[in-house]
């Protein structure tokens, strides 16, 4: 089954982004090209856009939109948005005026069985960005140390059941590996209990913990807004949308630090830190209007933040 993708916070973020003539972005997060489109047809295709994105299926669709007549100034790059500052070196990317970062993952990808996202279709138990590189889910399922699992499925999906569901999960695998997301989905209901009562599917928590281990998500977040500072024009902007409280948190405390001049502990009487701000936030973070939540779902979780390089 394959479906479109809603972007979330489309012209909240678009705007943000402060689009002009001539300038030059990068979308870390291509996607289904939801907010590069905005981006390109508010522009009249007068920008360059570098389009990032560790699924080559993505990198079909930036293809697609290359051929049209807003398209001529996309770039697509397939990679790891981790590996920002490589990229910006290697393809001589200028000084740029905005970059977002829409984090997560895509409808197209999730509606995927065989991507092994998703625990409503059965398919394979693989939850990785780039199906071409890296250990899948069945690699950290099937072999990860008990302890490993739990520490996962607690600190990434706040699963309070995290310890009794690796516990479930080590013994089955002794019987036979997990090779796909229902036969996971399924022994999971079992050691934490059904739905009832319960607003959200037993094991989704499980499979989210699951994609953010895989993809090593909070890691190759602070390494591209390191880098995103480095190469973001004055008065450029940062972009983020996170949708787990845990990259929220990282987000913010990266524009707090970043934002501030000297960073000594409060008892050091003079600096010695020499740190100073290279960015300023801008207003406050922002969330999906009621009606874009009622309208959709996947963006109740949503929350945007903004800075701006400053020179
Ligand atoms: C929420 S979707 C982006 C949707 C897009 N903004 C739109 O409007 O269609 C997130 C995308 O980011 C990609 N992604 C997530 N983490 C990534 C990473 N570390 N490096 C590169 N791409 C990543 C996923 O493959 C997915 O396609």
């Amino acid at each position: 089954m394959q479906s479109g993708h809603i972007s979330v916070l489309l012209h909240e973020a678009v705007d943000a982004l402060q689009p002009r003539a001539g300038g030059v972005y990068i979308d870390g997060t291509f996607g289904g090209g939801g907010h590069t489109t905005e981006l390109l047809t508010r522009l009249d295709g007068v920008a360059t856009v570098y389009a990032i994105d560790a699924d080559p299926a993505a990198m079909e669709r930036a293809d697609r939109l290359r051929s049209t007549p807003i398209g001529a100034g996309l770039i697509p790059v397939h990679s790891n948005f981790r590996e920002l500052a490589r990229i910006a070196a290697d393809l001589g990317i200028p000084p740029v005026d905005g970059i977002l970062l829409d984090l997560g993952l895509s409808s197209y990808q999730l509606d995927q069985a065989e991507r092994g996202f998703a625990f409503r279709f059965d398919g394979p138990l693989d939850m990785r960005f780039n199906p071409e590189a890296g250990e899948s889910a069945a690699d950290i399922v099937n072999h990860a140390p008990q302890e490993e699992l739990a520490s996962i499925i607690w600190r990434y999906g706040e699963e309070k059941q995290s310890r009794q569901v690796a516990r479930v999960i080590v013994e089955r695998r002794k019987q036979a590996p997990f090779t796909s997301t229902a036969d996971l989905a399924a022994v999971i209901e079992k050691a934490v209990g059904g739905r009832r009562g319960k607003s959200i599917h037993p094991a989704t928590r499980t499979f989210q913990a699951l994609r953010i281990a895989v993809n090593d998500e909070l890691s190759a977040l602070e390494s591209v807004l390191d880098a995103a500072v480095g190469i973001l024009t004055p008065g450029g902007r940062l972009v983020v949308i996170s949708f787990h409280s845990r990259e929220d948190r990282i987000v913010k405390q990266f524009m707090a630090l970043e934002s501030t001049d000297c960073i000594c502990p409060p008892d050091v009487p003079v600096c010695v830190c020499h740190h100073s701000a290279r960015l300023r936030r801008i207003g406050k973070p922002v969330r999906p209007t009621d009606s874009e939540q009622t309208h959709n779902a996947r963006s109740r979780s949503a929350i945007m933040r903004i800075a701006e390089r400053v020179g």
